[in-house]
């Protein structure tokens, strides 16, 4: 598509690194993991959707079987204004982030749950900040990293193990501070504004692509199944759990201005949905899906399981110094 750049397509490098680097082989040659290894994943799943033990789990499950991504890593739902697969909807809505967020040359920029860093190396290539440090939770910060020194892009981006609500940086050091698709998971997201706000400089900004509750839930007992499985398999608290009304009085609360939290849910859910079902019933690729993958956008679709929430976008400022709320 004209204008629209190509997602970031991961180098194959033969040496795989330590740790976690036999693991980052396999999603970058897009092999589905042997029966033996699908199970141990799936059990791990199930056990950490039970116990809520880890937001974690998840992402090594769904990146095991390598999702309906064809060239990136990208978790995340995607922004279906332009994009024709999952791999481009999942970049334009880390751009658009970026652009709400207004990255720039001069910018130095904190990214929170950054996946596997395909964000990250996109978001360099085009915007070209400064600097961009990332954090997630995970081990398997090793797999964007590896990725990261195969782009030879190490001095420009550094990405580290930590949490995004207890953030390893001292105060006032970043100029933008970024979370696309996580923020629900923080525990809690309110923490992670406060985080956020400690570690803006003046002036700085703060863009946040979240899923949040929508305006028009229902009561009925499948919209509370629905719900409640959806906070377990996600390892949403419910504290977590709120409209985007709410969203930016919590903003307001941990001192932001100028706080914005636009709906983008139109572009995001039903054709993120969409493309999932076309993918896992005619792709070429799509024998490598696990089971649950093949059969989860048809029926997430029946049972209109994003009916009830909301996908925004929103943005907030730090004050300038000596300003006054
Ligand atoms: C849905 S994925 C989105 C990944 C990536 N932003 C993307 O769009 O491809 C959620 C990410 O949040 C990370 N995460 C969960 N809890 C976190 C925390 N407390 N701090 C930082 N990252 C966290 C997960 O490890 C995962 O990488």
């Amino acid at each position: 598509m004209p204008g629209v750049p190509r997602p970031y397509r991961p180098r194959r490098s033969g040496a795989a690194p330590d740790g976690d680097g036999a693991r980052a082989a396999d999603l970058d040659d897009g092999r589905r993991p042997g029966a033996l290894a699908f199970s141990v994943e799936a059990l791990r799943f199930v056990r950490s959707a039970l116990t809520r033990s880890s937001a974690v789990a998840i992402y090594d499950f769904v990146g095991s079987s390598n999702y309906y991504t064809r060239d990136s890593l990208y978790v995340n739902l995607g922004y279906w204004r332009r994009a024709g697969t999952l791999d481009e909807a999942s970049q334009d809505l880390a751009g658009l982030l970026a652009e709400a967020a207004g990255l720039g040359p001069a910018t130095t920029v904190l990214d929170c749950g950054f996946g596997f860093a395909d964000q990250d190396l996109y978001r360099y290539e085009r915007f070209s900040p400064a600097r961009i440090v990332g954090i997630n939770v995970t081990p398997r910060v090793a797999i964007g990293r590896a990725r990261v020194d195969a782009a030879g892009l190490a001095s420009r981006i550094d990405l580290l193990l930590g949490s995004a609500t207890a953030m390893p940086f001292g105060d006032g050091v970043f100029d933008r501070v970024m979370a696309l698709e996580c923020a629900f998971h923080f525990r809690t997201r309110l923490t992670f504004f406060c985080e956020a706000m400690r570690v803006l400089r003046p002036g700085g900004r703060l863009a946040v692509g979240d899923v949040v509750l929508g305006g028009s839930r229902r009561d009925d007992l499948k919209s509370k199944l629905i719900d409640r499985m959806h906070r377990r398999m996600w390892h949403i608290p419910d504290a977590n759990m709120y409209p985007r009304q709410t969203y930016a009085r919590k903003l307001a609360e941990a001192g932001f201005t100028d706080v914005q939290v636009e709906s983008i849910a139109a572009d995001v859910f039903a054709p993120y949905l969409a493309y999932c079902e076309r993918f896992a019933r005619s792709a070429p690729e799509r024998g490598r899906l696990n089971p649950l993958l093949r059969v989860g956008p048809n029926m997430m679709m029946r049972l209109g399981w994003f009916d009830q929430y909301d996908y925004v976008i929103a943005t907030a400022q730090m004050l300038k110094g000596g300003e006054t709320t």
